[in-house]
Protein backbone atom coordinates (compact mmCIF):
# COMPACT_ATOMS: atom_id res chain seq x y z
CA UNK A 1 0.00 0.00 0.00
CA UNK A 2 0.70 3.48 -0.63
CA UNK A 3 2.27 5.20 1.96
CA UNK A 4 0.50 8.66 2.61
CA UNK A 5 2.70 10.72 4.58
CA UNK A 6 1.09 13.11 1.76
CA UNK A 7 -1.52 15.60 1.68
CA UNK A 8 -4.58 14.19 1.30
CA UNK A 9 -7.84 14.37 2.84
CA UNK A 10 -10.04 11.24 2.92
CA UNK A 11 -13.96 10.84 1.97
CA UNK A 12 -16.37 7.90 2.07
CA UNK A 13 -16.40 6.30 -0.89
CA UNK A 14 -20.38 6.60 -1.55
CA UNK A 15 -20.15 9.90 -1.00
CA UNK A 16 -17.96 10.61 -3.39
CA UNK A 17 -19.35 9.04 -5.83
CA UNK A 18 -23.12 10.48 -5.72
CA UNK A 19 -20.60 13.91 -5.57
CA UNK A 20 -19.39 12.66 -8.84
CA UNK A 21 -22.66 11.35 -11.08
CA UNK A 22 -24.76 14.19 -9.56
CA UNK A 23 -21.90 16.61 -10.95
CA UNK A 24 -21.65 14.91 -14.18
CA UNK A 25 -25.34 14.93 -14.79
CA UNK A 26 -25.82 18.80 -14.30
CA UNK A 27 -22.79 18.89 -17.13
CA UNK A 28 -25.06 17.38 -19.43
CA UNK A 29 -24.25 13.77 -18.55
CA UNK A 30 -26.91 10.82 -18.91
CA UNK A 31 -27.61 8.70 -15.40
CA UNK A 32 -26.05 6.00 -17.36
CA UNK A 33 -22.98 8.30 -18.36
CA UNK A 34 -22.58 9.77 -14.96
CA UNK A 35 -22.75 6.07 -13.33
CA UNK A 36 -20.23 4.43 -15.53
CA UNK A 37 -17.75 6.97 -15.34
CA UNK A 38 -17.94 7.92 -11.62
CA UNK A 39 -17.67 4.09 -10.74
CA UNK A 40 -14.62 4.00 -12.76
CA UNK A 41 -12.85 7.30 -11.63
CA UNK A 42 -14.18 6.62 -8.00
CA UNK A 43 -12.40 3.32 -8.19
CA UNK A 44 -8.96 4.70 -8.88
CA UNK A 45 -9.33 7.32 -6.30
CA UNK A 46 -9.25 4.19 -4.24
CA UNK A 47 -6.81 2.19 -5.67
CA UNK A 48 -4.03 4.16 -6.85
CA UNK A 49 -1.96 7.03 -5.38
CA UNK A 50 -3.29 10.55 -6.04
CA UNK A 51 -0.22 11.48 -8.09
CA UNK A 52 -0.82 9.08 -11.02
CA UNK A 53 -4.16 11.46 -11.70
CA UNK A 54 -6.29 8.39 -12.25
CA UNK A 55 -9.15 9.70 -9.34
CA UNK A 56 -11.31 12.66 -9.13
CA UNK A 57 -8.71 15.25 -10.51
CA UNK A 58 -9.78 13.71 -13.78
CA UNK A 59 -13.46 15.87 -13.18
CA UNK A 60 -11.29 19.05 -14.38
CA UNK A 61 -10.44 17.70 -17.80
CA UNK A 62 -14.00 16.07 -18.17
CA UNK A 63 -15.27 19.38 -17.06
CA UNK A 64 -13.35 21.12 -20.23
CA UNK A 65 -14.28 18.74 -22.71
CA UNK A 66 -17.70 18.52 -21.51
CA UNK A 67 -17.88 22.15 -21.72
CA UNK A 68 -15.70 22.88 -25.28
CA UNK A 69 -16.78 19.96 -26.86
CA UNK A 70 -14.52 17.65 -26.69
CA UNK A 71 -17.17 15.20 -24.92
CA UNK A 72 -20.15 14.89 -26.54
CA UNK A 73 -23.53 13.73 -24.21
CA UNK A 74 -25.75 10.89 -24.91
CA UNK A 75 -22.97 9.80 -27.70
CA UNK A 76 -24.03 7.26 -30.21
CA UNK A 77 -22.28 3.49 -29.83
CA UNK A 78 -22.22 2.76 -33.56
CA UNK A 79 -21.25 -0.66 -34.38
CA UNK A 80 -19.52 -0.12 -37.98
CA UNK A 81 -18.59 -3.52 -39.28
CA UNK A 82 -19.74 -6.68 -37.34
CA UNK A 83 -18.83 -9.91 -37.21
CA UNK A 84 -19.40 -12.74 -34.74
CA UNK A 85 -15.90 -12.36 -33.35
CA UNK A 86 -14.89 -8.85 -34.40
CA UNK A 87 -16.40 -5.09 -34.34
CA UNK A 88 -15.45 -1.42 -35.25
CA UNK A 89 -16.70 0.77 -33.12
CA UNK A 90 -17.17 4.68 -33.62
CA UNK A 91 -17.92 6.14 -30.02
CA UNK A 92 -18.62 9.52 -31.47
CA UNK A 93 -16.72 11.79 -28.92
CA UNK A 94 -18.41 9.81 -25.73
CA UNK A 95 -17.35 9.50 -22.41
CA UNK A 96 -13.88 7.27 -22.35
CA UNK A 97 -15.47 5.01 -19.40
CA UNK A 98 -18.78 4.41 -21.07
CA UNK A 99 -17.45 3.68 -24.77
CA UNK A 100 -14.95 1.19 -22.76
CA UNK A 101 -17.60 -0.47 -21.19
CA UNK A 102 -19.49 -0.70 -23.99
CA UNK A 103 -16.99 -1.99 -25.73
CA UNK A 104 -16.19 -4.48 -22.90
CA UNK A 105 -19.63 -5.67 -23.13
CA UNK A 106 -19.86 -6.18 -26.48
CA UNK A 107 -16.59 -8.12 -26.73
CA UNK A 108 -18.05 -11.00 -23.52
CA UNK A 109 -20.93 -11.16 -25.83
CA UNK A 110 -18.92 -12.36 -28.81
CA UNK A 111 -16.53 -14.40 -26.77
CA UNK A 112 -19.87 -15.70 -24.58
CA UNK A 113 -20.50 -17.27 -28.48
CA UNK A 114 -17.41 -18.13 -30.41
CA UNK A 115 -14.11 -17.52 -27.82
CA UNK A 116 -13.21 -14.71 -28.75
CA UNK A 117 -14.27 -11.27 -28.44
CA UNK A 118 -12.36 -8.24 -30.36
CA UNK A 119 -13.61 -5.00 -30.38
CA UNK A 120 -11.84 -2.08 -31.72
CA UNK A 121 -12.76 1.88 -31.29
CA UNK A 122 -12.48 4.79 -33.28
CA UNK A 123 -13.43 8.20 -31.97
CA UNK A 124 -13.46 7.59 -28.20
CA UNK A 125 -11.66 9.63 -25.57
CA UNK A 126 -9.35 9.22 -22.42
CA UNK A 127 -10.96 5.86 -20.65
CA UNK A 128 -9.30 5.97 -17.12
CA UNK A 129 -7.75 2.96 -16.44
CA UNK A 130 -7.20 0.17 -18.77
CA UNK A 131 -7.62 -2.18 -16.19
CA UNK A 132 -10.80 -1.12 -15.51
CA UNK A 133 -12.44 -2.45 -18.57
CA UNK A 134 -10.54 -5.62 -17.93
CA UNK A 135 -11.50 -6.20 -14.94
CA UNK A 136 -15.32 -5.73 -15.87
CA UNK A 137 -14.74 -8.43 -18.51
CA UNK A 138 -13.48 -10.99 -15.69
CA UNK A 139 -16.69 -10.70 -14.28
CA UNK A 140 -18.39 -12.05 -17.05
CA UNK A 141 -16.00 -15.16 -16.56
CA UNK A 142 -13.36 -14.42 -19.12
CA UNK A 143 -10.06 -13.03 -20.30
CA UNK A 144 -10.12 -9.34 -20.98
CA UNK A 145 -6.88 -7.91 -22.65
CA UNK A 146 -7.68 -4.16 -22.83
CA UNK A 147 -5.34 -1.22 -24.28
CA UNK A 148 -5.73 2.42 -25.47
CA UNK A 149 -3.81 5.31 -27.18
CA UNK A 150 -3.22 8.56 -25.96
CA UNK A 151 -1.14 11.60 -25.97
CA UNK A 152 2.41 11.33 -26.88
CA UNK A 153 4.47 11.22 -23.81
CA UNK A 154 7.43 8.69 -25.48
CA UNK A 155 9.88 8.94 -27.29
CA UNK A 156 11.46 6.11 -29.63
CA UNK A 157 13.84 4.22 -28.42
CA UNK A 158 17.20 6.33 -28.67
CA UNK A 159 15.04 9.85 -29.49
CA UNK A 160 14.49 12.44 -27.83
CA UNK A 161 10.60 13.85 -29.12
CA UNK A 162 7.68 11.67 -28.42
CA UNK A 163 5.61 9.59 -30.85
CA UNK A 164 4.06 7.38 -28.66
CA UNK A 165 1.72 6.96 -25.82
CA UNK A 166 1.98 6.02 -22.38
CA UNK A 167 -0.20 2.95 -23.71
CA UNK A 168 -1.72 1.17 -20.34
CA UNK A 169 -2.35 -2.35 -20.93
CA UNK A 170 -5.38 -3.88 -19.29
CA UNK A 171 -4.99 -7.80 -18.96
CA UNK A 172 -7.61 -9.13 -16.74
CA UNK A 173 -8.00 -12.84 -15.12
CA UNK A 174 -10.89 -13.90 -13.77
CA UNK A 175 -10.35 -16.23 -10.18
CA UNK A 176 -13.87 -18.09 -8.89
CA UNK A 177 -13.85 -16.83 -5.13
CA UNK A 178 -11.17 -14.31 -4.99
CA UNK A 179 -10.36 -11.02 -6.74
CA UNK A 180 -8.95 -11.26 -10.51
CA UNK A 181 -5.67 -11.09 -11.40
CA UNK A 182 -4.97 -7.49 -13.03
CA UNK A 183 -2.34 -6.55 -14.48
CA UNK A 184 -3.06 -2.53 -15.21
CA UNK A 185 -0.15 -1.10 -16.35
CA UNK A 186 1.20 1.74 -18.85
CA UNK A 187 3.91 0.94 -20.96
CA UNK A 188 5.90 3.51 -19.36
CA UNK A 189 7.86 2.98 -15.96
CA UNK A 190 5.55 6.05 -14.86
CA UNK A 191 3.65 9.30 -15.59
CA UNK A 192 4.00 13.21 -16.17
CA UNK A 193 1.95 13.03 -12.78
CA UNK A 194 3.95 11.29 -10.22
CA UNK A 195 6.98 13.00 -11.53
CA UNK A 196 5.31 16.68 -11.36
CA UNK A 197 4.00 15.16 -7.44
CA UNK A 198 7.60 14.46 -6.55
CA UNK A 199 8.52 17.74 -7.68
CA UNK A 200 6.05 19.17 -5.83
CA UNK A 201 6.42 17.31 -2.47
CA UNK A 202 10.43 17.79 -3.09
CA UNK A 203 11.66 13.85 -3.32
CA UNK A 204 14.04 12.57 -5.80
CA UNK A 205 12.63 9.76 -8.92
CA UNK A 206 14.42 7.06 -9.85
CA UNK A 207 16.71 7.53 -12.70
CA UNK A 208 14.74 4.97 -15.21
CA UNK A 209 11.05 7.25 -14.76
CA UNK A 210 12.04 9.87 -17.55
CA UNK A 211 14.64 11.35 -19.64
CA UNK A 212 15.57 14.81 -19.97
CA UNK A 213 14.56 17.20 -23.15
CA UNK A 214 17.97 15.92 -24.50
CA UNK A 215 17.57 12.20 -23.74
CA UNK A 216 19.34 12.10 -20.55
CA UNK A 217 19.09 10.23 -17.09
CA UNK A 218 18.03 12.09 -14.03
CA UNK A 219 16.86 11.66 -10.37
CA UNK A 220 15.76 15.37 -10.32
CA UNK A 221 11.82 16.16 -11.45
CA UNK A 222 12.69 19.40 -12.09
CA UNK A 223 15.03 18.29 -14.66
CA UNK A 224 11.94 16.43 -16.93
CA UNK A 225 9.27 20.00 -16.07
CA UNK A 226 8.92 23.17 -16.98
CA UNK A 227 10.28 25.97 -14.15
CA UNK A 228 7.23 26.30 -12.56
CA UNK A 229 7.08 22.21 -12.68
CA UNK A 230 3.36 22.79 -14.53
CA UNK A 231 4.56 20.42 -17.66
CA UNK A 232 7.02 18.01 -18.85
CA UNK A 233 9.94 18.80 -21.18
CA UNK A 234 11.28 15.59 -21.50
CA UNK A 235 9.88 11.87 -22.05
CA UNK A 236 8.61 9.81 -20.26
CA UNK A 237 10.24 6.15 -20.11
CA UNK A 238 9.66 2.80 -21.50
CA UNK A 239 8.83 -0.70 -19.44
CA UNK A 240 12.16 -2.57 -20.54
CA UNK A 241 13.34 0.10 -22.38
CA UNK A 242 13.43 -0.89 -26.68
CA UNK A 243 10.62 -3.92 -25.94
CA UNK A 244 8.30 -0.93 -24.18
CA UNK A 245 8.74 1.01 -27.11
CA UNK A 246 8.04 -1.75 -29.45
CA UNK A 247 5.13 -2.55 -27.20
CA UNK A 248 3.82 1.24 -27.63
CA UNK A 249 4.12 1.05 -30.98
CA UNK A 250 2.17 -1.99 -31.17
CA UNK A 251 -0.08 -0.64 -29.45
CA UNK A 252 -0.82 2.54 -31.87
CA UNK A 253 -1.07 0.64 -34.45
CA UNK A 254 -3.92 -1.51 -33.02
CA UNK A 255 -5.74 1.18 -31.07
CA UNK A 256 -4.98 4.15 -33.75
CA UNK A 257 -4.02 3.15 -36.88
CA UNK A 258 -5.81 0.11 -37.14
CA UNK A 259 -9.13 2.02 -35.77
CA UNK A 260 -9.25 4.70 -38.00
CA UNK A 261 -8.54 7.30 -34.96
CA UNK A 262 -5.76 9.60 -34.59
CA UNK A 263 -2.68 8.05 -33.58
CA UNK A 264 1.33 9.06 -33.19
CA UNK A 265 1.76 12.87 -32.26
CA UNK A 266 -1.53 13.37 -33.46
CA UNK A 267 -3.52 11.86 -31.21
CA UNK A 268 -4.75 13.68 -28.01
CA UNK A 269 -3.62 16.82 -28.88
CA UNK A 270 -6.70 19.36 -29.72
CA UNK A 271 -8.85 19.58 -26.60
CA UNK A 272 -11.77 19.16 -28.76
CA UNK A 273 -11.44 16.35 -30.27
CA UNK A 274 -8.91 13.44 -28.47
CA UNK A 275 -9.69 11.25 -31.38
CA UNK A 276 -8.33 8.13 -28.92
CA UNK A 277 -8.75 4.73 -30.05
CA UNK A 278 -8.81 1.61 -28.09
CA UNK A 279 -8.63 -2.12 -28.72
CA UNK A 280 -10.91 -4.12 -26.40
CA UNK A 281 -10.38 -8.43 -26.30
CA UNK A 282 -11.88 -10.86 -24.28
CA UNK A 283 -11.08 -14.56 -24.53
CA UNK A 284 -13.91 -17.18 -23.25
CA UNK A 285 -11.85 -19.88 -21.21
CA UNK A 286 -14.41 -22.23 -21.59
CA UNK A 287 -13.52 -22.45 -25.23
CA UNK A 288 -10.76 -24.23 -24.45
CA UNK A 289 -11.37 -26.25 -21.36
CA UNK A 290 -14.26 -26.41 -18.71
CA UNK A 291 -14.62 -24.08 -16.39
CA UNK A 292 -13.78 -25.60 -13.30
CA UNK A 293 -10.76 -27.62 -15.05
CA UNK A 294 -9.29 -24.09 -15.99
CA UNK A 295 -9.62 -22.84 -12.26
CA UNK A 296 -7.79 -25.89 -10.89
CA UNK A 297 -5.42 -25.22 -13.11
CA UNK A 298 -5.33 -21.52 -12.76
CA UNK A 299 -5.36 -22.09 -8.90
CA UNK A 300 -2.10 -24.52 -8.97
CA UNK A 301 -0.19 -21.82 -11.04
CA UNK A 302 -1.28 -19.07 -8.41
CA UNK A 303 -0.01 -21.60 -5.44
CA UNK A 304 2.92 -22.00 -7.30
CA UNK A 305 3.53 -18.42 -7.04
CA UNK A 306 2.62 -18.15 -3.57
CA UNK A 307 4.81 -20.64 -2.34
CA UNK A 308 8.43 -19.22 -4.28
CA UNK A 309 10.71 -18.18 -1.86
CA UNK A 310 10.83 -14.40 -1.46
CA UNK A 311 13.60 -12.66 -1.34
CA UNK A 312 14.47 -11.09 2.40
CA UNK A 313 12.87 -8.81 3.36
CA UNK A 314 10.49 -8.64 0.19
CA UNK A 315 6.44 -10.15 -0.12
CA UNK A 316 5.55 -11.88 -3.53
CA UNK A 317 1.84 -10.44 -5.02
CA UNK A 318 0.32 -11.31 -7.69
CA UNK A 319 -0.63 -8.52 -10.52
CA UNK A 320 -3.51 -5.69 -9.08
CA UNK A 321 -3.14 -7.28 -5.24
CA UNK A 322 -1.45 -4.25 -4.39
CA UNK A 323 -4.72 -1.99 -5.34
CA UNK A 324 -6.80 -4.29 -3.97
CA UNK A 325 -5.49 -4.26 -1.01
CA UNK A 326 -5.36 0.49 -1.29
CA UNK A 327 -8.60 0.07 -2.30
CA UNK A 328 -10.14 -2.44 1.10
CA UNK A 329 -8.12 1.00 2.81
CA UNK A 330 -10.16 3.16 1.40
CA UNK A 331 -13.09 1.69 1.54
CA UNK A 332 -12.31 1.40 5.40
CA UNK A 333 -10.44 4.55 6.19
CA UNK A 334 -11.85 6.71 3.16
CA UNK A 335 -10.68 7.48 0.15
CA UNK A 336 -7.91 10.05 -0.13
CA UNK A 337 -7.70 12.64 -2.22
CA UNK A 338 -4.77 15.37 -2.84
CA UNK A 339 -5.09 18.38 -0.71
CA UNK A 340 -4.98 20.77 -3.75
CA UNK A 341 -7.13 18.95 -5.86
CA UNK A 342 -9.78 18.91 -2.78
CA UNK A 343 -9.41 22.95 -3.50
CA UNK A 344 -10.21 22.59 -6.89
CA UNK A 345 -13.21 20.42 -6.91
CA UNK A 346 -14.99 22.45 -3.88
CA UNK A 347 -14.76 25.65 -6.83
CA UNK A 348 -16.24 22.67 -9.38
CA UNK A 349 -18.91 21.76 -6.66
CA UNK A 350 -20.14 25.36 -5.81
CA UNK A 351 -20.30 26.46 -9.59
CA UNK A 352 -22.69 23.71 -10.14
CA UNK A 353 -24.06 24.19 -6.72
CA UNK A 354 -23.90 20.60 -5.88
CA UNK A 355 -22.37 19.80 -1.67
CA UNK A 356 -18.70 18.09 -1.70
CA UNK A 357 -18.79 15.38 0.79
CA UNK A 358 -17.54 16.03 4.51
CA UNK A 359 -14.32 14.89 5.08
CA UNK A 360 -14.07 11.69 7.46
CA UNK A 361 -12.48 12.30 10.83
N1 LIG B 1 -5.96 5.93 -20.11
C1 LIG B 1 -4.70 6.33 -20.18
O1 LIG B 1 -4.32 7.02 -21.11
C2 LIG B 1 -3.72 5.94 -19.09
C3 LIG B 1 -2.35 6.19 -19.29
C4 LIG B 1 -1.45 5.74 -18.33
C5 LIG B 1 -1.90 5.04 -17.21
N2 LIG B 1 -3.22 4.80 -17.05
C6 LIG B 1 -3.72 4.09 -15.86
O2 LIG B 1 -3.02 4.53 -14.70
C7 LIG B 1 -3.00 3.50 -13.72
C8 LIG B 1 -1.60 3.34 -13.18
O3 LIG B 1 -0.75 2.72 -14.14
P1 LIG B 1 0.80 2.45 -13.78
O4 LIG B 1 1.49 1.87 -14.96
O5 LIG B 1 1.36 3.71 -13.21
O6 LIG B 1 0.68 1.37 -12.62
P2 LIG B 1 1.85 0.75 -11.69
O7 LIG B 1 3.17 0.86 -12.37
O8 LIG B 1 1.74 1.33 -10.33
O9 LIG B 1 1.40 -0.78 -11.60
C9 LIG B 1 1.44 -1.58 -12.78
C10 LIG B 1 1.02 -3.01 -12.45
O10 LIG B 1 2.06 -3.63 -11.72
C11 LIG B 1 1.50 -4.34 -10.62
N3 LIG B 1 2.48 -4.35 -9.55
C12 LIG B 1 3.06 -3.29 -8.94
N4 LIG B 1 3.92 -3.71 -7.98
C13 LIG B 1 3.85 -5.05 -7.99
C14 LIG B 1 4.52 -6.07 -7.24
N5 LIG B 1 5.42 -5.79 -6.29
N6 LIG B 1 4.23 -7.36 -7.51
C15 LIG B 1 3.31 -7.68 -8.48
N7 LIG B 1 2.68 -6.78 -9.23
C16 LIG B 1 2.96 -5.48 -8.99
C17 LIG B 1 0.27 -3.56 -10.23
O11 LIG B 1 -0.64 -4.39 -9.52
C18 LIG B 1 -0.26 -3.14 -11.59
O12 LIG B 1 -1.06 -4.17 -12.14
C19 LIG B 1 -3.55 2.27 -14.43
O13 LIG B 1 -4.92 2.14 -14.08
C20 LIG B 1 -3.43 2.60 -15.90
O14 LIG B 1 -4.37 1.92 -16.72
C21 LIG B 1 -4.15 5.25 -17.96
Amino acid sequence: MYNYDIPVRRYNRKDLNDFCEKYLVALGASEEEARITSAGVVAAASRWHPGKGQGLEKLFRLTLQLGNGGINCNADFEILEDSPAAALVDGHKGFGYVVGHRASSLAVEKAKNVGVGVVTVKHSNHFGQAGYHAETITKSGMVGYVMTNARAEMAPWGATEPVLATSPWGIGIPREGADPILLDMALTQSGQGMVMWAFREGQDVPDNWMLTADGAKSTNPADFLNDDGSASTGTQYPIGEFKGYGLALFTDVLCGVMSGSLFGVECFQDDTNHDVGHMIMAFNPEFFMSRDKFQVRLEKLVNEIRAAKPIEGRSVYLPGELEFLTERDSNENGVPIDERSVEKLLLLAEEQSINFPNEIG
